[in-house]
């Protein structure tokens, strides 16, 4: 039988130190660096951490305008606690927060990237996947501050362009 955990959900209560840890657990590598994560919080338009008996055990956090356009990231639970409903209740809170913050007879959108087989999970909300055939590439840029342009090892050389 799953056993149930008790957890609370708080709202923009994140600590680097939580976010580092709930980023290492799920092996994503490097984490951004103290001074990227404090202002990347601050920046949020929500982070929403979920906590169990004084300790952080997910997380996922909102950025964008907060009225057309916003993008759900950094959602994790620690890997002890997956499988409980807790990634789900997560969701429905940012996702319930941004609805709530939409104008008056106005959509808004709400948009993200999954992690390689998580489509399934995301269509649950009401995510859909959209194709590039329809309407073109999703594409992403890394930039350093001094200027350089790189792109990160799994991305493939195209010749088919
Ligand atoms: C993705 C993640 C946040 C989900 O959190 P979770 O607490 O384990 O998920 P939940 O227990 O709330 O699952 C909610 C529902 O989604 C389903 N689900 C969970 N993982 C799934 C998966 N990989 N594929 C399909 N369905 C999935 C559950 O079965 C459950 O379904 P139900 O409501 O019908 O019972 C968690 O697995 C995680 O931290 N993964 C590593 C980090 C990551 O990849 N984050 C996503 C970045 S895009």
């Amino acid at each position: 039988m799953e056993t149930i955990v008790e957890y609370t959900l708080s709202a923009n209560t994140l600590s680097v130190k939580d976010y580092v840890k709930l980023w290492e657990s799920v092996g994503w590598g490097t984490p951004p660096v103290e001074k990227q994560i404090e202002a990347g919080l601050k920046n949020s338009i929500i982070s929403v951490a979920a906590t169990h008996k004084n300790q952080v055990i997910g997380m996922g956090r909102v950025i964008g305008d907060g009225v057309i356009m916003c993008y759900i990231l950094d959602l994790i639970v620690l890997p002890e606690f997956q499988g409980k409903g807790i990634g789900k209740a997560i969701m429905e809170n940012l996702i319930a927060y941004v609805k709530d913050s939409a104008l008056l007879n106005t959509d808004i959108t709400i948009g993200l990237f999954t992690s390689t087989g998580l489509d399934k999970f995301y269509e649950k909300f009401g995510f859909f996947i959209r194709s590039s055939d329809d309407r073109g590439s999703c594409m992403l840029m890394h930039i350093n501050k001094d200027g350089t342009i790189y792109k990160p090892t799994y991305v493939q050389t195209r010749t088919n362009y």
